[in-house]
């Protein structure tokens, strides 16, 4: 029997290489990409076929379509918050155009198919707004329904592609299509700021936790573009690509919606540094807040309410803010940089 082929847009990003090898590594599935570039050389085995292209390109989405039976799409390509702060049209046309177009290749193929195929989106604690920083401290973890007021385009475009994806699933109509025609199967995580071993991030607000860990591991001084005092929720890579799978893999029944939050653990600039000191005592960590950044971070939520995804598919976090760095980070970072701590 041919295996249920899995279709990665953005594969090559921060979410995509990690997401690719778990995928790949399952062994259950033809792995399929889809990216600016193919996938670098080491990856391009774990792959049945890549596609170099844009996700605006709808004619190279109907050619993916047409050359494959596409039973699930993790739906990665996007523009992250502060790159589509510099573009904000460029970030509407890729974050909302671009994800328009793959999830109407997705609904096609449902239709095709005769099931609904399961279309796996990152969203992000990017869709909240909170008017204040007292607010922010006073509120602690934000549910999901609550202050869904963006500052960011990004923000905007995803909180608004999560309710596109909601309608193909419960309300979309086809002309011509019979009333219990399969639909589409839409399922987000919003994610709190992620930490990868693998890459430094660019272009996202989340940014400084990350790419402070980077620069000590790599022997580089680091600018922090926000306070000390600016904290966001933060969560490994592992956790991250295992709540893909595991929300990819939950029965439709059990799920009450179609977008939950999922947490790990919540640090301030200043905790992350202090703890990356202790691992990397040699580690040059300066405070250049920068105010545009700042007031994004300040709008994001300390913390997030995860008791949905905790219910509805039993997830839990496996890493804590230690185990990140004493299992996760350290034993990475030190193989790939080569600077001992
Ligand atoms: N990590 C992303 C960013 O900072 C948010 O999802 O843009």
């Amino acid at each position: 029997m041919p295996k249920p082929v899995v279709l990665i847009t953005g594969a090559n990003g921060e979410i995509g290489r990690s997401l690719l090898q778990t995928v790949a590594g399952h062994g259950g599935f033809d792995v399929i990409t889809l990216d600016l570039a193919l996938p670098p050389e080491s990856m391009r085995p774990m792959v049945a076929a890549s596609y170099a292209g844009n996700i605006m390109d709808r004619y190279l989405l109907d050619q993916v379509a047409a050359h494959h039976e596409v039973d699930m799409v993790f739906h990665l390509a996007a523009l992250l918050s502060a790159r589509g702060e510099r573009d904000p049209e460029l970030a509407h046309q890729i974050n909302v155009e671009g994800t328009l177009n793959v999830l109407r290749m997705a609904t096609n193929q449902s239709v095709r198919l005769g099931r609904p195929v399961r279309f796996l989106f990152p969203s992000s604690i990017a869709v909240y707004g909170l008017p204040s920083p007292d607010e922010k401290r006073a509120l602690g973890r934000v549910r999901e329904e609550q202050w869904n007021l963006p500052i960011t385009m990004y923000g905007c475009n995803k909180l608004y592609c999560e309710h596109v994806g909601r309608y193909y699933t419960f309300h979309a109509t086809r002309p011509g299509a019979e009333a219990h025609a399969p639909r589409l199967d839409f399922r987000a995580i919003r994610f709190p700021g992620l930490i990868s071993a693998e890459t430094s991030p660019t272009g996202g607000t989340s940014d400084f936790g990350p790419a402070m860990i980077h620069a000590a591991a790599s022997g580089v001084p680091y600018e922090c573009f926000v306070p000390p005092d600016a904290r966001l929720p933060f969560m490994a890579m592992p956790d991250a690509v295992r709540a893909l799978m595991d929300l990819a893999r939950a029965d439709r029944s059990r799920l009450k919606t179609c977008v939950y939050n999922i947490g790990a653990f919540s640090l301030s600039a200043l905790q992350i540094a202090e703890r990356v000191r202790k691992a990397f005592p040699a580690a040059r960590i300066e405070y250049v807040p920068k105010a545009a950044r700042g007031a994004i971070v300040e709008s994001w939520p300390e913390d997030v309410d995860d008791t949905r995804a905790r219910t509805d598919w039993g997830w839990a976090p496996a890493y804590g803010w230690d185990r990140t760095v004493d299992e996760y980070l350290v034993p990475a970072l030190t193989a790939k940089y080569g600077v001992t701590p």
